[in-house]
Parts: structure tokens; C-alpha cells; sequence
């Protein structure tokens, strides 16, 4: 079929597409496959039963429930989750918010879309920008998303050894320019695919760099604070007016819903707006309809403090301590997990590529990411690019040991 640019741009199989592809089929398969490779969060007991509760409450509350699915919202997504949300993040952080600066949109994955399409790409006075990812390895989402072609920009990280079999990505400052040709800087905090999280000293530097140059910082919050809040260390969460701060519903445990917030300067927060009254006239209402309580209570952070925190960071120290053991008498190296719910692991001077490592471990029905999805915008050449692999550990601790158990057994063939 002969297609236009934007058909050969985005229509065709990407590394996210793969992976939603190898997600789809697993959690529906009738064989046994080892999941260790999607971003889906756990299923976890006492907040499936909260959201629950609150679906319940929306069927037997009046029309409450007729209302929620036979209306549209407005194109910047639900008033009522805009409002409580807005004043929730003005109580936990005495952020100068109002609902004017918030905006819903389909998933927080067309937030990227939207955003980083209004900041890079073509201007009018024919000058062309780009997205600066200045912490790599970084998302595999936002690798297909530009409408231009050279739609990146990034440079190597640091890479702090902790100990024998432990390191830490940092961004490389001394290295790092936001010249004339960057339309926004974005980092994912926690990240994926590494579970890094960023310093607050890294975060106030990269905003003031990009403010310095008039262009936002787009701090991708999917897994941070105050919600689902799957952060270990001390990371303060951070917002102002040349920021925007991208949230979701997804990793609290309601992916289904596609629910992803953006948090902007006003001017912002409409042009996304305006962007859904295009694209799908305006966000759906099933997931602010399940949340909008719990955020107006302020339940959202509870769950998120005293439940959903908890549970990822003992699944963390039970992975961490299973790849050590897996893995013990290999040449390895893994990324200290710091949030979100990934291991990223290193192996250097494999012989084969984290690509066929891939295959051979697919072939297995061993399920995971290879790590060359998580350079875009590199232009200098990084064995280290191929050296990569991305587990997660959101599911059953048994699918977590038998996977890295598959993982040795392939780094040891190779
Ligand atoms: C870092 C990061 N950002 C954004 C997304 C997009 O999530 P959603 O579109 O479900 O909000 C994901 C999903 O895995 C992610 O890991």
C-alpha cells in the first residue's frame, strides 16, 4: 500500500509497537510466557479493592454512572478530577496551580506526542528544533513520536561505579549545550528503563539551564510523586512555571483507563487542549470517574505512600538479590534501583547484541526489552547500546527468578 509520510513515519512497526505487541500477547496467551518485558504494573490486592469500592460507589450514587460514560468532557479533560487534582497539588506542594493549568489527555504517551510535536520539529521562520533527552539511556516511547526526522538529541551519561556489580547514570553537565536547535528538554524521573532517579541537584540544574534558554524542561513524572509515588530515595518532586510536569493514572494501577495529566504554564495546558479537540475530541472519563474521590480526599496518597511505594520497593530488593544470585560468576552490572519497577541490566563485552539475546531469550518465551530501544537521539557510537537489557519486576516474584534464570543460562551460552 503506497502512503504518505506520516503513514511511513507512524504506521509502521516501532520498538513500542513491539513491545505493547509481546504485552498484548503474553497477558492473553494460552502457552506460558515470562513477562519480564512490558511496562504493565502489578496487579496489587488492597488497590484493586479501593478501586473497586469506587466503582461501586459510581454505580449505586444516583446517575453518577450514566453521566460519566454518556457525556463527553471538554477537550482539557474532567472538571471535577481538573479541580481536585489542582488542589491537591496545591496542599502536598504549595504549587501555584490553578485548573487552568492542567490538561487530560488519552494516556500520558499522546501527552508526549502533543508536547514534544508543539516544541521540535518545524517553525514557521524555518528554523527546525529538536528534543533534548540529556539523560540516557531514556524511554522507548518517545522514540517514534516526532513527526521531523532528526527529531533527537542526546549524549552519553556519566556512569557513577557503586560498587563491583552496581552503577548509577548521571547527566553529563560538562558536556552538556541547549543551543539555538532545542525546542524542550525532557528526562523521565523515575526513569525507564533504568529506575534512576535523577537528584533534585540535577533536576534544579537542568531547569536552570533550560529556562536560561527559554525553553521548557518536560519532566516526565509517570512513576513519581505524589502518585503512584514509586520512588526510594529522597527525590523532591519539582513544578514551575517553565516546567511541565507529565503525570498518569497508568502505573497507580489503572492502564486500561488511558489517563495521562499535564501540568503546564496556562498557555500550555490549552494548546494540549486544543490538540485533543483535533485528535479525539476529548479525553475519557472512566478513569477521573474511578480517581476523582480519592483524589479529592486525599486517599490518592495514602495508597500511593503506604501501599503502592512499599510494595514495588520490596519487589526491588527481591529482584536485586535474585540478579545477584542468577547472575553470580558472570560479568555483569546493574543499575541501582531507585523507582519505577525495572532492572536494568549490563553486561559488558557480550559477545552477541542485547538484540539476539533478545530473540534467543523470546525464543524461550522469556519476554524482555533489549536495551538499543533506549538511546534515541545518540549519534556517536556506544558498544554499551548493545551491552543492555530492560526487566521489569512488577510481576510474580516466580516469573522474575525463572527469567533471570533464562538470562544467565543465554549470557553464559553466548
Ligand atoms: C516513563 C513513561 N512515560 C510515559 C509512559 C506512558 O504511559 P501511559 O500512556 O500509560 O500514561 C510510560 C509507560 O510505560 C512510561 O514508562
Amino acid at each position: 500500500m503506497n502512503v504518505s509520510k506520516f503513514g511511513k513515519k507512524l504506521a509502521v512497526q516501532s520498538g513500542i509497537g513491539q513491545l505493547m505487541d509481546d504485552l498484548g500477547a503474553a497477558l492473553s496467551a494460552r502457552h506460558k510466557v515470562l513477562m519480564l518485558g512490558g511496562g504493565n504494573p502489578a496487579h496489587i490486592p488492597e488497590v484493586q479493592r479501593c478501586f473497586r469500592r469506587s466503582m461501586t460507589a459510581l454505580l449505586q450514587d444516583g446517575d453518577r454512572f450514566e453521566r460519566a460514560v454518556g457525556n463527553y468532557d471538554p477537550p482539557v479533560g474532567n472538571v471535577e478530577f481538573v479541580e481536585a487534582l489542582a488542589a491537591l497539588l496545591r496542599g502536598q506542594f504549595g504549587w501555584e496551580i490553578g485548573p487552568q493549568n492542567i490538561a487530560l489527555t488519552n494516556g500520558s504517551q499522546l501527552a508526549f506526542f502533543i508536547l514534544f510535536n508543539l516544541f521540535a520539529g518545524d517553525y514557521e521562520d524555518g528554523t527546525k528544533k529538536k528534543v533534548l533527552l540529556p539523560l540516557l539511556p531514556e524511554y522507548i516511547g518517545y522514540c517514534d513520536v516526532g513527526l521531523t526526522r532528526d527529531f533527537f538529541t542526546a549524549q552519553k551519561p556519566l556512569i557513577e561505579q557503586i560498587d563491583g556489580h552496581t552503577f548509577k547514570y548521571h547527566v553529563d553537565f560538562d558536556r552538556l549545550r541547549i543551543g539555538d536547535d532545542i525546542g524542550a528538554v525532557c528526562i523521565s524521573r523515575p526513569t525507564n528503563p533504568t529506575g534512576n532517579v535523577p537528584t533534585n541537584e540535577e533536576v534544579e540544574r537542568l531547569r536552570a539551564l533550560a529556562r536560561a534558554r527559554g525553553v521548557p524542561l518536560i519532566i516526565d513524572n509517570a512513576y513519581g510523586m505524589p502518585f503512584p509515588n514509586i520512588v526510594f530515595t529522597d527525590a523532591k518532586p519539582h513544578w514551575d512555571e517553565s516546567t511541565i510536569l507529565c503525570m498518569s493514572l497508568s502505573k497507580l494501577g489503572l492502564p486500561a483507563a488511558r489517563t495521562g495529566i499535564v501540568i503546564a504554564r496556562e498557555e500550555v495546558a490549552e494548546r494540549v487542549a486544543r490538540v485533543n479537540a483535533v485528535m479525539s475530541l476529548a479525553p475519557g472519563g472512566m478513569g477521573t470517574a474511578i480517581v476523582t474521590d480519592l483524589v479529592r480526599s486525599g486517599e490518592i496518597i495514602r495508597l500511593s505512600r503506604e501501599v503502592i511505594k512499599p510494595f514495588y520497593q520490596e519487589k526491588a530488593r527481591q529482584a536485586l538479590e535474585q540478579v545477584h544470585q542468577s547472575l553470580a560468576g558472570i560479568d555483569y552490572r546493574v543499575h541501582r534501583p531507585e523507582g519505577a519497577f525495572f532492572m536494568w541490566l549490563w553486561f559488558p563485552n557480550l559477545p552477541i547484541t542485547s538484540r539476539q539475546l533478545y530473540q534467543r531469550l523470546k525464543q524461550r518465551n522469556v519476554l524482555v526489552i533489549p536495551g538499543h530501544h533506549f538511546f534515541p537521539g545518540l549519534a556517536e557510537p556506544w558498544p554499551h547500546v548493545n551491552e543492555c537489557l530492560r526487566v521489569s519486576y512488577a510481576q510474580n516474584h516466580e516469573v522474575v527468578v525463572a527469567g533471570l534464570q533464562a538470562i544467565a543460562e543465554e549470557v553464559r551460552r553466548a
